[in-house]
């Protein structure tokens, strides 16, 4: 007999605790049910279950409920985030994304470079040119009826944000658009290695660049920065700035999508945000809990029990913020999108504890303009005729494929807005 040791099940793992599926295979086998399909399984699945499979990673611990998760978000210490991503090591190289997969006490070193560029004042100081660049992306398909949202609006939005927020040239979003989508969104090795290459190139190069002219942008700052009395090495340079394009964009983009299909979709509740914009902020947290788009990992440092699971030194364990979100424990009907919701704690889709999103105030900003512009600037919009919209989950939660449509107001010039992006 042979045994599979990839899917082996280890000995401190009971029987009953087993669920025989690969959960990342049936999410997204599940296509557009699938948060139909995580919503279910708080109803058949004990509240921390093992799955022998997670695509190709081995076994690994699944918590359910929300209370379960942000215990283990809260102790960074018995469950690490250190090295997660295979980016650097795809490469032969030993960087690492930072603060992300570092653990306290050095994440907090990290975490307060990064803090001040990412507060509320900072995304109002950036507000005008989220504005801007929105209404243009907007206005350029508000005559033509219909639009390709990805390619028209949800991939470019947050990419021009990212690079302004970092101080990189504008020109470059046909790039950093392929690289995100090529990097993230594939399963394809040879694929990703050849991107992390060329985008690590491009960072050494900027940072060289800086190194000799140093300019008003994020790489400056860093390269003026200092953690411990010392200046960062050249690796935690590339880490950082590393970080913050994985983790700005696609996020964005696949929450905008999400976003957008549901409303295409729920003419009603376009409506209401409509007579009621004021809705909106509220809008973008129910939106943002109902279709969460982040499954993070841990790895178990020291014994540690929590319910019925033993979790051994060395298992893995998934953090899926869509459960977490989903947990009808914490959300009355968890699989309804009310934007007059009123119970449930507050949503995990930026995660909990230490690692907590440092964008999110940038990322709510973004979705709520989003949201706000189109309504105010196109008219009723549905899902295009002849166009089915195409869910992936690759990477994080998204929409693959949205195509738009809408009656343009016959007669009229298209909408013009006094706000230009001061770029
Ligand atoms: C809707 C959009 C976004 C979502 C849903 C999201 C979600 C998340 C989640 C769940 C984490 C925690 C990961 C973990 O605990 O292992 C995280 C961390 C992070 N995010 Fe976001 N994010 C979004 C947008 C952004 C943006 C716009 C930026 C920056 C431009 C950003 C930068 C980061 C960074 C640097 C971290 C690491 C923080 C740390 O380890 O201390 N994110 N994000």
């Amino acid at each position: 007999m042979t045994v599979d040791h990839a899917t082996a099940i280890p000995s401190h793992i009971p029987a009953h605790l087993v669920q025989d599926f690969d959960l990342w295979a049936e999410l997204t086998a599940q296509g557009e049910n699938a948060y139909a399909w995580a919503a279910n399984l708080h109803r058949s699945t004990p509240p921390i279950f093992w799955v022998p499979r997670l695509s190709f990673l081995a076994g690994t611990w699944v918590p359910r409920r929300a209370e379960d998760l942000r215990r283990i978000l809260q102790d960074p210490e018995t469950f690490s985030s250190v090295g997660l991503t295979p980016y650097a090591m795809l490469l032969g190289e030993s960087w690492r994304l930072a603060p992300l997969e570092v653990d306290p006490p050095d994440h907090a070193k990290y975490r307060a470079l990064l803090n001040p560029l990412f507060t509320p004042k900072k995304v109002d100081a950036l507000e005008q040119d989220i504005r801007a660049l929105a209404t243009q992306l907007i206005e350029a398909v508000a005559q033509q009826g219909r639009c390709d949202f990805n390619e028209d609006f949800a991939k470019a939005f947050p990419t021009l944000i990212f690079l302004k927020l970092m101080g990189w040239p504008l020109e470059e979003r046909p790039l950093f658009q392929h690289w995100t989508q090529t990097l993230i969104k594939s399963f394809d090795m040879q694929v990703v290695t050849d991107n992390a290459r060329a985008i690590t190139g491009w960072i050494r190069n900027h940072i060289a660049e800086r190194r000799l002219n140093p300019g008003d942008d994020f790489t400056s700052y860093l390269l003026a920065s200092q953690i411990d009395g010392r200046a960062l090495t050249d690796d935690e340079m590339l880490g950082i700035n590393f970080l913050i394009f994985i983790g700005g964009l696609d996020t964005v983009t696949s929450s905008i999508g999400l976003f957008f299909r549901h409303l295409a979709r729920h003419p009603e509740q376009q409506a209401q945000l409509r007579a009621d914009p004021e809705l909106i902020p509220n809008a973008v947290e129910e939106l943002l809990r109902s279709y969460s788009i982040v499954n993070m990992r841990r790895t178990v440092t020291r014994d540690v029990q929590i319910g019925e699971a033993l979790m051994k030194k060395g298992d893995m364990v998934l953090i899926s913020t869509e459960l977490a979100n989903l947990d009808p424990e914490v959300f009355d009907n968890p699989e309804q999108v009310d934007f007059l919701r009123s119970s449930g704690a507050p949503h995990m889709a930026f995660s909990y504890g230490v690692h907590r999103c440092v964008g999110s105030h940038l990322a709510r900003r973004e979705l709520r303009i989003a949201l706000e512009l189109w309504l105010k600037l196109i008219p009723p919009f549905r899902i295009a005729d002849g166009t089915q919209p195409r869910f992936s989950a690759v990477g994080v939660f998204g929409m693959e494929d949205l195509h738009l449509q809408w009656d343009p107001v016959v007669g009229t010039a298209p909408a013009t807005s006094a706000e230009r992006l001061s770029a």
